[in-house]
Order: C-alpha cells, then structure tokens, then sequence
C-alpha cells in the first residue's frame, strides 16, 4: 500500500517511520486547514528531489521474470541480426567481383558487335573474315570462342574496331529471312471470298495439288509450275486469295514485300533472294509469296544510278532462283502486283512464273457476296436493302465494298445507334466512291 499511493500520505517522512503515521492521521481530524496543503502544485514542489533520490523497492515478482524472458529473446534476435547484416557486407565484395568480371568480358566483347561472315580458317587463333560492307580481314579469334563449331560460311560475331571474332550466330539464316517465315496462319481462309472462283481453282491447281500430289503430275508427265502471278486492280483480293492460301496448307508459308528486298548495300539484295530460296528449300514443301512484285520486277532498261542497277541484279538473282539449278520441285512461288505491264518479260517467260491469274473487278454475283461477307457480322436495320448497292453501274472493287461497310458502321456508331440504316449505306457508298474519284487513298479502310 505504501508503495501503491507515493506522495500522498506518508510526504512528512521516509518509508521507516510507520508509527508515526498513526499520529498524522489523528492530526488531520483535528485539523480542517489541511486541504491547502494538498494542492497538487505545492506538494510537487517538495516532493521533487526526494522523490528523485528515492529508489523503488524491488519485490521479485513473476512479472519481472517474465519481462527479462522477453528481453533476452529480444536480445537474441538482435544478435542474429547483426550476424546477418555482417555476413552481408562480407559477401557482397563476391558479387561485385562476379559483376566486375562480367563487365570485362563485355569490355573486351565490346558493344556493339559487328556481324561478319567468316571466310576461311587459318589456323587455331587466326581468319579471314568479310562484313557486307568492306574488304576481308585477317584477324584474330579470341580465346572463349567456341572453335568446333566455327566453319566457313558462318555468321560471325566481331569486335567492331579490331575486329576479331568474338562469337558465333548459332542461328545462321539470315535474321530477315526468319522474319519473312509466317509462324501463324492467317485467319483469312477460303470462305471469306466472295466469288473468284476460277481464280482459287487455278491457284490450287499450280499451287496446293503439286506439293500434295506430285505423283499425278509424274503420271502424266509433265512439270508441274513452278509458280504463279496474280495480277489485278488494287483492292481485288489478290493478297486475300494468298493469304487464304496460306492458312489452308500446312506448307511452309514464306511472305515477302518486293520492297523488302531492296537493301543497302550492295549484293545484300541479291544475297537476300538466294537465303531466301535456301530457307524455302531447307523448309519444303513451301510456298514463297512475294507481294507487289513490280518493286523489284521492272523492265530492264539502261539504269543509270547504282540503285537501279542493285534492284536489277536483284532482280536478276530472283530469275536465276526460278530457275533454279537443282529442281525446286517442293518449293511453290506466288507473285502478285497490280501492274503486270510494267515486269520485266523475262520473269514471266514460259518455263519461269508462266501462269498469270487475273484478278477482274468483281460482277454483280461476286459483288452480292462481297456485300454478304462484309455485313454477315454487322448489326442491319429492316430497312436495309444491298440489292441497290449491288446493281450500280459505279466500278466497285472488293476493298471498295470493305469500305462502304466499315464506313456505314461508323456513322451508325457516331449517332450511337446499334443498328446500321440503309441511309447510313448511301452516306458511306457516296464517300466511299467520292474519295475515289479525288484519288485520296483507301487504304485507311484496309
Ligand atoms: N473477293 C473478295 N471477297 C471478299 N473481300 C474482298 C474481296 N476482294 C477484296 N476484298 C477486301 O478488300 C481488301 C483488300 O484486298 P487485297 O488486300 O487482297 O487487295 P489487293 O488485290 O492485294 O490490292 P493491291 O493490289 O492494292 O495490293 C481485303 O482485305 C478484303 O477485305
Ligand atoms: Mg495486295
């Protein structure tokens, strides 16, 4: 108890002095000023520095036990955690100096690495290596570099100013070519044609029966094509139908843009043409597809830039691939272009791409189920009647029709309406056909 309550009733004194106590309490009865010696203000100030100087009294208690349990865990855990923040510091030089070491081997690497082609083994540390652009080097082959695998004709990793050889491309088809090979197929297939019937039947026939039944060409004993060439206005579904082509074989599918065969440098053009070939051929049966030929397929005349002429050879080697020393029996190509005029004759003499599939502007049947593939997924109101759109004189093409449909659908869509109208129809055919006429570009609807 006298612990419990400190100042308060024992303030004359020490804790020995019990007898005394009884005393005060008698004094307190008698005397009723005592209140003002309670107020808490002025029994701080005297209790202030004894109190200081006083020391508690310990009594053992299970508290105390309990409390120093706690303490000595924690006590515990701190050391674990020192422990380990040291262990830290002490590890972390390694990591560094693996990290150090990286940074060397980088260095000497040095970034970035030019891709070379290696020409001939000298000996154990010694090459000669070529790059696209410049003369052939003797160099040098550091020492981490995998040699079993090194062989002539491979692309190379090299240093970019002493140019040693540092690494080798494991994948040694040239990375543009890679890119050209269609891993998926695409989702356009046979069905999302309209019309153009005697086309995909001609195009199955020089394309898809002899890489699946050569054997009806051996019977009769003819060659069968070695390719064809579509040839029509824009927008009639030349790069549709060999898409199509695409998704129903199962052979290699190799799409190209003439464009892209343009390069840089020079011989890189030509040099294209023939990987690419070799990956048809390491990849057959397959199908090489080469869209918008005319960019590299133009009549040979006097050429005056270097250009031209680099486009020419291009040219050049792509007939000579055609031709093909070794028959390319399981290897099909597909042309299209939609200036058939202007190609060079020699690409489409009999014997190379011979079999020329014309691509018409669609007639009134084909145009009805043009109109029916495009709208099979739109929302129609009542209203609409095609018919009207199908029977106009206007020379329409299937990516016209593409057109008029999108372009319906988004007036219905800028008034928020769910439904297509036939006056949407009309708004959109008359764009459609005046942008036409200015020659703006339709391929935003593409
Ligand atoms: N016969 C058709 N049936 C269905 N859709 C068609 C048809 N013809 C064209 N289209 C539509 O028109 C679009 C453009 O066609 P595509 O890309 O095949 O034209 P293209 O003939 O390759 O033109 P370009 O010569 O300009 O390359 C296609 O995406 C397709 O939606
Ligand atoms: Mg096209």
């Amino acid at each position: 108890m006298g612990q419990g309550t400190p100042g308060g009733l024992n303030r004359q004194g020490l804790p020995g002095d019990r007898k005394q106590d009884g005393n005060d309490k008698k004094d307190k009865k008698f005397e009723p000023a005592a209140p003002p010696a309670r107020v808490g203000r002025k029994q701080r100030k005297q209790k202030g520095p004894e109190a200081a100087a006083r020391l508690p009294v310990v009594t053992p208690h299970t508290k105390c036990k309990l409390r120093l349990l706690k303490l000595e865990r924690v006590k515990d855990y701190l050391l674990m955690e020192e422990e380990f923040v040291a262990n830290q510091e002490r590890l972390k030089p390694q990591e560094e100096k693996a990290e150090e070491d990286r940074s060397k081997v980088d260095d000497l690497r040095g970034s970035p690495m030019s891709v070379g082609n290696l020409e001939e083994l000298i000996d154990e540390n010694h090459a000669i290596v070529s790059s696209s652009v410049g003369p052939e080097y003797y160099v040098g082959i550091l020492s981490f570099v995998d040699k079993d695998q090194l062989e002539p004709g491979c692309a190379i990793l090299m240093h970019n100013k002493v140019l040693s050889v540092v690494g080798l491309l494991q994948d040694e088809v040239d990375p543009m070519v890679s890119v050209m090979k269609v891993e998926k197929a695409p989702l356009e297939s046979y069905a999302d044609i309209g019309g153009l019937d005697a086309q995909i039947q001609e195009i199955k026939e020089a394309v898809e029966l002899p890489l699946t039944h050569p054997e009806l060409y051996e019977d009769i004993g003819i060659k069968p094509p070695k390719g064809v060439i579509l040839y029509g206005e824009p927008g009639t579904g030349k790069t549709l139908l060999a898409k199509a082509v695409a998704n129903s074989t199962s052979a290699t599918f190799l799409r190209v843009v003439g464009s892209e065969l343009i390069q840089k440098y020079l011989g890189d053009g030509p040099k294209l043409v023939r990987e690419l070939f070799r990956v048809a051929d390491d990849l057959s049966p397959s199908i090489v597809f080469i869209d918008e030929i005319d960019a590299v397929g133009t009549k040979r005349y006097d050429a005056h830039s270097g250009g031209e002429r680099e486009i020419q050879r291009t040219m050049l080697e792509l007939l000579n691939q055609l031709d093909g020393f070794d028959s390319r029996g399981d290897v099909k190509v597909i042309l299209a272009t939609n200036r058939i005029e202007s190609l060079d004759p020699a690409l489409l003499r009999p014997g190379r791409i011979d079999r020329k599939i014309e691509f018409p502007l669609p007639d009134i049947k084909t145009r009805r189920r043009i109109f029916q593939i495009h709208t099979s997924r739109m929302t129609l109101a009542d209203d609409v009647n095609l018919e009207e759109f199908v029977m106009t004189k206007d020379e329409f093409s299937g990516a016209d029709i593409k057109a008029i449909c999108t372009e319906a659908g988004l007036l219905a869509l800028r008034e928020r309406r769910m439904k297509v109208t036939h006056a949407d129809f009309k708004k959109a055919k008359d764009k459609v056909m005046f942008k036409k006429k200015e020659g703006v570009p339709e391929g935003l609807y593409m």
